[in-house]
């Protein structure tokens, strides 16, 4: 299975998904304030795959401390906490990763543990995240073939994949899982303009798998609906709010009310740990503006003249009306979702 994220002796090994498709090329890094970076600058991308990197920064970081006692650890440790909140606001599996890791933290000192003791139990504890979220997504994988046809052309936006998980990955996932149960399924993948998720590593991994996989431009998909080439859309999420209505890549919005046009049931794949029940719904999630050049330019080739201004929103929210259902690791949750969300939990 393609290594996303991985804990290698005194490093946090990632692969730089700013290089694929031209090149792999792996990352490691050595401190915390490095892997916050990693995260900022989108070496590692996608919501679950966000939160593990997280978890791995923070449990190395306090490997690395000199702290001989809790009260120095923990002041450290909360820092380190810090730094990674501060990367991206949006995907709100980054919050939920530290919160657990936060309570490893209280846990450990609570028991008595010594800085040694401590310091494994965060390791421990950044696996287990690492280790579940594989799980989630074959959990949904074996789900959401449950929704695929037999023959199946699925479009999806974006890269909710190995990549942007521990691996398998969510969108993908349910991909994957249908093919898994004897399903024949085709994929378009949205380019997914400015960052080109899509073309870049949807494309990269889906082919890399055998799985048939024709690459559009953003602006292809309504004509591809309108002449009947599409029976399925599944998506990611990078917070999904208590009402259904969920925030993902920018995009995932033109996406949606055209499949609602075109009478084709659009699906979110998302693990429990992007849905966020203490978000009311979507005007209440913090999408985030990135920097202008993703815009601008192309790669190193400028595409928009200087002095153009720039609007740069990472994310859109897609209505919970749009959504046929919302896919994960404990099953399909259908309409009304403010209710069946919270069953989710239970
Ligand atoms: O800006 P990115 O690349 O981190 O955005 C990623 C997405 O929007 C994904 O669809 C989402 O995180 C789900 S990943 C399983």
């Amino acid at each position: 299975m393609l290594p996303t994220i991985a804990r290698e002796g005194d490093a946090v090994v990632m692969i730089d998904q700013r290089k694929l498709p031209a090149a792999e090329v792996y990352v490691r890094c050595k401190t915390a304030a490095e892997v916050a970076r990693a995260i900022k600058t989108m070496v590692i991308r996608g919501a679950p795959a966000i939160g593990v990197a997280a978890a791995m920064g923070i449990a190395l970081g306090i490997r690395k401390s000199k702290a001989t006692g809790t009260q120095r650890l923990a002041a450290e440790f909360y820092k380190i906490c810090e730094q990674m909140a501060a990367t991206r606001p949006t995907a709100v599996n980054l919050f939920w990763a530290i919160d657990r890791m936060k309570r490893a933290f209280a846990k450990a000192v609570e028991e008595g543990g010594s800085v040694d003791q401590i310091k494994d139990r965060l390791d421990g504890e950044a696996q287990a995240i690492h280790d579940e979220d594989v799980a989630s997504c074959r959990a949904m994988g074996a789900y959401g073939s449950e929704v695929v046809p037999a023959d199946a052309r699925i479009l999806t936006h974006c890269n909710a994949g190995a990549l942007a998980t521990a691996g398998y990955g969510t969108a993908l996932g349910v991909i994957r899982g249908a093919i898994e149960a004897g399903k024949k399924v085709a994929v378009f993948a949205d380019e997914t303009r400015p960052f080109l998720q899509g073309a870049r590593l949807t494309a990269w991994e889906l082919i890399r798998d055998g799985i048939p996989t024709t690459v559009i431009t953003d602006n292809m998909s309504g004509a591809l609906m309108r002449q009947g080439r599409v029976d399925l859309v599944v998506v990611g999420a990078d917070r999904i709010a208590a009402n259904g209505d969920t925030a993902n890549k920018i995009g995932t919005y033109s996406v949606a009310v055209l499949a609602r046009e075109h009478r084709i049931p659009f699906y979110v794949a998302a693990p429990l740990s992007t849905i966020d029940l203490q978000c009311p719904d979507g005007s209440r999630i913090p999408i985030e503006e990135r920097n202008r050049r993703e815009v601008t330019h192309v790669g190193g080739s400028q595409v928009a003249p200087d002095g153009a201004l720039v609007w740069n929103p990472a994310f859109d929210v897609t209505p919970h009306h749009f959504i046929a259902g919302i896919i994960t690791e404990r099953g399909i949750f259908r309409p009304p979702y403010i209710d069946s969300l919270k069953v989710a939990f239970a």
